[in-house]
């Protein structure tokens, strides 16, 4: 059987990791695509030399051209720019919407039956227009954010609790951002639910408050401590966590970036919400109760994306 095609656009810091952790979990053959000329034909060459090392077998090639993405079954995409100093959203939304028309058009006319992840800012909105630019069904694109935000709540709440990452499950909703919504009481420790751990003396509401904020504002720690870019690895490999269950059809339940069409009372729009992938792409979508202050928190979050779709439509009317 012939291996899978992985598609990277866009060869930076994201880019790069993508390309390592899909070459070492033997995801299939990877291309890395950026338009700037040497950056994936290196970094391509430079993993493919780690494979003899690391014992794994994919075809790794770089492109600048979009044909070198043809017939992908999977496409990462985080091409863009990010946020400089004195620069304002509507800039960067500016310059971003018009690298995912490119983007968009590309994948439509070289793989449109792959499975598409968008991980460029601002999220939610970007996915939103990459969809449109693309023409590809709102099953199959979708947008990573919500795996790496609920990754970081629950390396703070395994740390909070000294015990494995691997007991902790973490449940959010919402858009990319502060207004991101960390739902406590489906959040827990091997089953446990947060709550119950409070009346077990395992933490305080104030530990999970604080907790709660430090992942909201998850994003800004990293940029602080970089100074010259923005988290890379865990981005990297949510959006892999991703791409894994729809190649093997793991039918794995994660909060995703998905397409809304009246589902938590939300129509066309992209917001953060629990979904099933498997081998025909966001196959479920969950819709859980909430609680009168969640949905206010919720609703605070869906606000806020669209506020980002406005702009995206003033920017440029074709999107309208
Ligand atoms: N087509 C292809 N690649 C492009 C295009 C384009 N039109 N425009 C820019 N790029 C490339 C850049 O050349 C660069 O190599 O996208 C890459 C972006 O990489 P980095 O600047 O290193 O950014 P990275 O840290 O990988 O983050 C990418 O993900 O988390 C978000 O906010 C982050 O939007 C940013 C994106």
């Amino acid at each position: 059987m012939a291996r899978k095609k992985i598609a990277l656009v866009g060869a930076g810091q994201i880019g790069g990791t993508l390309a390592l952790l899909a070459g070492l979990k033997e995801l299939g053959d990877i291309v890395l695509f950026d338009i700037v000329e040497g950056v994936p034909q290196g970094k391509s060459l430079d993993i493919a030399e780690a494979s003899p090392v690391e014992g794994f077998d994919a075809r790794m090639a770089g492109a600048n051209d979009f044909t070198g993405i043809a017939g992908a079954d999977v496409v990462i995409v985080t091409a863009g720019v990010p946020r400089k100093p004195g620069m304002s959203r509507d800039d960067l939304i500016g310059i971003n919407l018009k690298v995912m028309e490119t983007v968009g058009a590309g994948i439509r006319d070289n793989c449109p039956d792959a499975f598409v992840i968008c991980i460029t800012n601002p999220l939610d909105a970007m996915v939103w227009a990459l969809q449109k630019a693309s023409g590809l069904p709102h099953g199959k694109v979708v947008g990573m954010a919500g795996v790496l935000d609920s990754a970081r709540f629950r390396y703070f709440l395994a740390e909070e609790f000294d015990v494995s990452v691997e007991d902790v499950t973490a449940f959010v909703l919402g858009g990319h951002g502060d207004d991101m919504v960390p739902l406590i009481r489906y959040s827990t420790v091997a089953g446990i639910p947060l709550p119950d751990l409070i009346k077990m003396g395992w933490t305080t509401h104030e530990k999970l408050d604080a907790i709660v904020e430090r992942t909201r504002k998850g994003g800004g720690e990293i940029v602080n401590l970089l100074k010259t870019g923005s988290a890379f690895y865990a981005p990297a490999s949510s959006a892999i966590a991703m791409a894994e269950s729809y190649l093997r059809d793991k039918k794995r339940v994660l909060p995703c970036a998905a397409y809304l069409d009246g589902e938590y009372d939300v129509k066309d729009m992209y917001v953060g919400v629990p979904v099933v992938i498997g081998e025909k792409g966001v196959e479920r979508i969950l819709e859980i109760e909430m609680s009168k202050d969640e949905r206010t928190m919720f609703a605070k979050s869906v606000d806020s994306v669209k506020t980002l779709i406005e702009a995206c439509k003033t920017v440029n009317p074709a999107f309208a």
